[in-house]
C-alpha cells in the first residue's frame, strides 16, 4: 500500500531501525525491489532522483512507481530524491509521490532554510513529507560530479530543524554517492551529537559500500532512512551479465527476468542487513 514517508520514519524511530530507500530506474527494478519487500514483509521506500529523469522520464516512471506502491502488500512510500527544481518537485507531488527531497546542500544555510520552507509549504498541500540536506554528501547521485565531502555541523542541524520543521534530514558524516574509492570512515561522533541535539529522523545517503556493522550502528544512532542506488544498479547489471555467461538467456523475457532478479537480490540483502524484515 502507498503510505506517507513520515509514518514509515516515525515507526522506525519507535522501533529503532532504518528503512531502506531504493533507487529505481525502470519497471524491472520496481518489481524486483517490491518482490523482496513483500517476501520479507518489510516496509520500504521507492525513490528516483531528479538527475535520473533524463533516462527515466517522471511522467512515465512516476505513475509506475505510485501504482506499484498501491498494489504492494507491504507499506511503500514513493519519494522524489535530490529534487532541484520546484517544477519537478511539484510534478512528483501531482503524480502522487508521498515524499519529496529538496537538496539545497550547495546553498548557504539560510538560503537552504528559506527554500526548504517554501517546498514544505507546497508539499503540505499534498500531505507529503519533505527531506532536506545540510553539509555535503560526497560525489553526486549520477556520478557526473565529484562533490567534496563537507560534514554537517551539529549546530546547523539544530537551527535547520527549529526553523524548518522538516520531516527528514540528510546529513554528511563522511558518506558519498557511488562506489567508494577507499573504505568509508563514518564520523559517528558527529552523528551522535546531531542525534542528541535534534529529533528529526536522519537520512544516510551513499549507502553503497557501507559495511553491515556501520549500517546497524547508524540505524541505532538516529539514521531512519538509508539510500541505496549504485549497489542495485550494479547488481542488476551483474545479474544480466552472469545470466548471459551461463547461457540462461534465450530471448527477451529471460533478460527481463535477470534484471528483476538483480534488483530483488540487492533489496533483499539490504532489508536483511537493516533488519526491517517483518516490520511491515
Ligand atoms: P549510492 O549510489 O551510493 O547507494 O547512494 C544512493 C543515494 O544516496 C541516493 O540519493
Amino acid at each position: 500500500m502507498l503510505v506517507n514517508m513520515r509514518d514509515l520514519l516515525s515507526d522506525a524511530q519507535k522501533g529503532n531501525y532504518a528503512v531502506g530507500s531504493f533507487s529505481v530506474a525502470n519497471m524491472e527494478m520496481v518489481l524486483g525491489v517490491i518482490k523482496a519487500a513483500e517476501e520479507l514483509n518489510a516496509p520500504i521506500i521507492l525513490q528516483i532522483a531528479e538527475v535520473r529523469l533524463k533516462q527515466s522520464p517522471l511522467e512515465i516512471i512516476g505513475p509506475l512507481m505510485v501504482a506499484a506502491a498501491k498494489n504492494a502488500k507491504v507499506p511503500v512510500a514513493v519519494h522524489f530524491d535530490h529534487g532541484k527544481t520546484v517544477e519537478k518537485i511539484t510534478q512528483a507531488l501531482e503524480t502522487g509521490f508521498t515524499s519529496v527531497m529538496f537538496d539545497g546542500s550547495h546553498l548557504p544555510l539560510d538560503e537552504n532554510i528559506e527554500f526548504t520552507k517554501k517546498i514544505i509549504e507546497i508539499a503540505r498541500k499534498y500531505d507529503a513529507s519533505v527531506e532536506a540536506e545540510i553539509g555535503c554528501v560526497g560525489g553526486s547521485e549520477d556520478g557526473s560530479e565529484d562533490i567534496a565531502i563537507n560534514c554537517t555541523k551539529p549546530e546547523d542541524a539544530v537551527k535547520f530543524e527549529n526553523e524548518t520543521g522538516v520531516d527528514a534530514l540528510a546529513i554528511a558524516i563522511g558518506n558519498a554517492h557511488g562506489n567508494y574509492k577507499s573504505t568509508p570512515k563514518l564520523r559517528f561522533d558527529i552523528l551522535s551529537e546531531v542525534e542528541q541535539k535534534t529529533h528529526t529522523p536522519l537520512v544516510l545517503h551513499g549507502g553503497t559500500g557501507i559495511s553491515p556493522n556501520d549500517f546497524v550502528r547508524c540505524s541505532k544512532t538516529g539514521i531512519k532512512k538509508i539510500n541505496i542506488a549504485t549497489a542495485t544498479f550494479d547488481r542488476v547489471e551483474q545479474s544480466v551479465r552472469s545470466a548471459y555467461e551461463s547461457g540462461s538467456i534465450n530471448g527477451y523475457y529471460d533478460l527481463q527476468g535477470a534484471e528483476v532478479e538483480g534488483a530483488y537480490q540487492s533489496a533483499k540483502k539490504h532489508i536483511l542487513i537493516f533488519a526491517t524484515d517483518n516490520k511491515a
